[in-house]
């Protein structure tokens, strides 16, 4: 039986969010530049997209590129930024065949303007899909949104339109980037690696997380489905005892 056959489909997570990484050692594997592994790693990009369609997941937010990864070779940067460009303008029309809406959280007045151009495009042009919201994390960290988020509300405090007594988790949440997203209840990483790498730390706090040695460019959709049968094995007490949980 087949991973997706597996799926408890009354217990789905809402909401996966997934560090894409290991396309650079997947590309130096093959003999290949760096660059080479981020444009296969499209192709996973694309097949882990439908298969969250396919099994009903209705939030799927991908980190794409991290404040951190402005530090990588100009060429690198520039390649990413190319893939970004081309990928957006080429999948819109599948995106809209498949009732996704995509959005995007980070610093996303920090990327080249046609990348920010045709972003926008895109969004609007997919703002009225329901069936899943595909978020790209872009020039995003989350130590830079809970720092935009604190400064918001400190300006509210200041000219009196909030008093102290009402921030509380909700009032921060709303001033996050993700504010019209659930927060996710899995956080998937490739590659290996064992980290958050800057993301979503306000988000998941209680996410599970699940770490695969898989490199992004040779995750597939089965993948995607084994994580989410290994999420629904798990017991999620948030603070309580398993007798207290129902
Ligand atoms: C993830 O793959 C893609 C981005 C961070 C943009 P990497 O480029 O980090 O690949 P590795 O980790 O070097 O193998
Ligand atoms: C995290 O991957 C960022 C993205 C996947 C976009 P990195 O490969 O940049 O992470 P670190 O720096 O190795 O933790
Ligand atoms: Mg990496």
């Amino acid at each position: 039986m087949g991973f997706k056959e597996q799926i408890d489909y009354s217990r789905l997570p809402k909401h996966i969010a997934i560090i894409m990484d290991g396309n650079g050692r997947w590309a130096k594997g093959q003999g290949k530049v760096r660059i080479f592994g981020h444009e296969q790693g499209v192709l996973s990009v694309k097949d882990i997209v439908e298969g969250c369609v396919e099994a009903g997941i209705e939030y799927l937010t991908l980190y794409a590129f991290s404040t951190e990864n402005w530090n990588r070779p100009k060429e690198e940067v520039d390649a990413l930024m190319q893939i970004l460009i081309s990928t957006i303008n080429r999948e819109t029309e599948t995106l809209n065949k498949n009732n996704i809406k995509l959005n995007a959280i980070g610093n996303i007045a920090s990327l080249p303007q046609e990348c920010i151009d045709d972003l926008n495009e895109a969004m609007a042009k997919t703002a009225h899909n329901v069936k899943c919201t595909l978020t790209l994390a872009l020039s995003y960290s989350s130590k830079w949104e809970i720092l935009e988020a604190t400064k918001k509300i400190a300006a509210a405090v200041k000219d009196e339109s909030l008093s102290i007594d009402d921030i509380d988790e909700t009032l921060f949440s709303s001033k996050l980037t993700t504010v019209n997203l659930p927060d996710p209840e899995l956080m998937i990483r490739t590659s290996g690696e064992h980290r958050i790498s800057n993301y979503l730390l306000w988000q998941m706090a209680y996410t599970e997380f699940y770490f695969t040695d898989v490199l992004w460019p040779d995750f597939r959709r089965e993948n995607l489905f084994e994580a989410i049968v290994d999420f629904q094995k798990r017991e999620r007490r948030f603070g309580k005892i398993s007798e207290q949980l129902n």
